[in-house]
């Protein structure tokens, strides 16, 4: 991940370098750092902080020139020190990484002989090396860049900044993602347009092996064979918002209560209000001739990937398989000649996710994807793309983000259901109306103050907290779980509530949370006995239901969250607004960092 942004200017580049930063710092905040270049050389502030700690820095002591790059940070190599903060700087070259250079320790022992002294331990200090060792036997910046590139594996992408050359940037990318911006007579490279959307809206998006010499007036592109390529400049529409929480305390508060907007801002993209007839994209197949759909998918994309594999299965009858991105691609997957594959990813950007889609390319799937981030990568390697309009999202726990990608799934569920044949027009008008009425729904729950409060203090004092679900609500355990584990560290599971018995019931003792989401749906009643089960070893009972499931369930819940009645289309996307408000409540009672938990990114650009 790491987020990264140079200009080469025809005025002072700090100032603009910092507001990129800001702009980045979603893809990894450990710490943060920025070099220009000035008639004294290169001039560099660096903090093991954030992006406001090095605005303080930079205030105290200006910088100042034309030419310049930033950096914000998550930590793959090396902790979080001073000293791994980028830039990296050896001699006159000043470098900014993301990604990771897997041969970086190889590297070193090959230049052991040449006694090179290393400031870090990152993998991304020996590409200052490298390249500042070709410039002294050949000065020649373009033959020296070819040449470090050539003895660099693993992901990246760069931008390298020479002293000697005042005018210029060097930049590359493989795997990671690289943009860069056509200003008036100056030039911008960012990790992705959110970076320079502020500065410009010319974007030309570097691909896979491009490498670039960017000066104020223009880009040289070459391809990975070091051949000189064009690539299209493109009008971005990406939002240009700077991060603001407004009245929010924290932009998870913010993202939960925007949800009853965005939801319907997404159920209006794809269902037209006033007839609520169902319009998509032409697909590159017909519904009817697809013979599986893979889901590949991170984090919380992936639990929207498993609910939907039960709408895709019960309204299309379409065989899903649903995968964590990271094991999809290396599993060898036997894949459907004719088959499809489905990327959900909010960010676009994911890199597991990307890789697993360009796996199934490979195996000769058709590609579609999910994303909130138009022109991300993602969507650019798609042959279809479907968006959310949950808007940016800031918050590293995800909630807008999975509850837009539900409503998106759930349609595209009733319109194939319809199109293969497998699902009745009333009974997707149901489902449609049942979708319209989320709004309110979400709107109810979130009014509903209080409901949380007395639950989320005994979360707050708990060692393990269970959640347990069945069927489609079975994923919102697992994203309950994780959502509370990710922004207040407490061990947090979840659990298919048959699969409680065969051992996670071992971790119940008396006085254990269980969080057990249960509209009174078809797997109503078997819940309930798993809910029996956890009561008689003590555990207390935090029960999501609707009115029927919390009155039959009345004696054995220690906490009630209501739910409106809901369809069972509906229902999981309901209850992922209780799960979000438990963890939500209980960072903020911990006290945590709820926006920027601890070891954590926005967006994952490593694998
Ligand atoms: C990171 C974020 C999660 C997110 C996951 C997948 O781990 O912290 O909130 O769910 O990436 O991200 P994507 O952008 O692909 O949905």
């Amino acid at each position: 991940m790491c987020g990264i942004i140079g200009i080469v200017g025809s005025r002072p580049v700090a100032p603009r370098i910092l507001e990129g930063l800001e702009r980045l710092e979603y893809r990894g905040y450990d710490s943060a750092g920025m070099a220009t270049v000035s008639g004294d050389g290169i001039g560099l502030r660096r903090t093991a902080g954030r992006v406001e700690t090095l605005k303080r820095l930079v205030a105290g002591s200006p910088l100042s020139g034309q030419l310049g790059i930033g950096h914000t940070r998550w930590a793959t190599h090396g902790k979080v020190t001073l000293c791994n903060t980028h830039p990296h700087v050896v001699g006159q070259i000043a470098v900014v990484h993301n990604g990771i250079i897997e041969n970086f320790e190889e590297l070193r022992r090959t230049l052991e002989p040449r006694n090179l002294r290393y400031r870090s331990q990152t993998d991304s200090e020996i590409v200052a090396h490298l390249l500042y060792l070709e410039l002294l036997d050949d000065p020649d910046p373009e033959r020296a860049m070819r040449s470090v590139l050539e003895r660099l594996q693993g992901a990246f992408s760069l931008v390298i900044m020479n002293a000697d050359q005042p005018d210029m940037l060097m930049v590359a990318r493989r795997s990671s993602p690289l943009v860069a911006g056509f200003g008036e007579d100056e030039m911008f490279v960012g990790s992705d347009a959110r970076a320079l959307v502020h500065l410009t809206r010319r974007l030309v998006y570097l691909e896979d092996g491009d490498w670039a010499v960017v000066r104020r007036e223009s880009i040289e592109l070459h391809d990975a064979s070091h051949r000189p390529v064009e690539r299209a400049v493109r009008h971005s529409e990406v939002q240009d918002e700077k991060p603001d929480p407004g009245e929010f305390p924290h932009f998870m508060a913010k993202e939960i209560h925007e949800q009853p907007e965005a939801v319907t801002y997404t159920l209006h993209r794809y269902v037209e209000p006033a007839g609520g007839e169902l319009k998509f994209p032409e697909f590159p197949f017909d519904a009817r001739d697809v013979p599986r759909m893979s889901i590949v998918a991170a984090g919380t994309s992936y639990y929207a990937g498993m609910v939907a594999r039960y709408w895709f299965e019960r309204l299309a009858r379409l065989s899903i398989d649903v995968d964590i991105a990271s094991e999809f691609r290396y599993r060898d997957p036997v894949l459907a000649p004719g088959g499809a594959v489905l990327a959900i990813s909010q960010s676009g950007e994911s890199i597991d996710t990307l890789m697993a889609l360009r796996e199934a390319r490979a195996g000769g799937q058709h590609v579609l994807s999910l994303v909130n981030m138009a022109e991300s990568t993602i969507e650019r390697e798609s042959d279809v793309t479907l968006h959310t309009a949950a808007g940016p999202e800031y918050s590293v726990a995800s909630t807008k983000a999975f509850t837009t990608q539900l409503v998106v799934l759930a349609c595209l569920a009733v319109s194939w259901g319809l199109q293969r044949g497998t699902l009745e027009a009333a009974e997707a008008s149901v489902a449609l109306d049942a979708l319209a009425r989320v709004r309110a729904g979400l709107a109810g729950i979130l009014a509903d103050t209080g409901c949380w409060d007395e639950c989320v203090g005994q979360l707050a004092r708990a060692r393990d907290i269970i959640y347990l679900g069945r069927g489609s609500n079975y994923p919102i355990a697992l994203e309950g779980a994780l959502k509370l584990k990710e922004i207040t560290y407490i061990h947090a599971e979840g659990f298919g509530a048959g699969e409680m018995k065969h051992g996670p019931i071992a971790l119940i003792e008396p006085g254990t949370p269980v969080v057990v989401v249960a509209p009174h749906d078809k797997w109503f009643d078997k819940t309930a006995s798993n809910v029996a089960e956890a009561r008689s070893r003590g555990a207390r009972i935090a029960l999501i239901s609707d009115r029927t499931g919390i009155e039959k369930l009345a004696g054995a819940a220690t906490w009630t969250l209501p739910l409106p009645d809901s369809h069972a289309l509906t229902a999981p996307i309901l209850a992922t607004a209780h799960v979000q408000m438990l963890a939500y409540r209980t960072a903020v009672t911990l006290g945590t960092d709820v926006d920027r938990p601890k070891n954590l990114a926005k967006t994952v650009t490593v694998e």
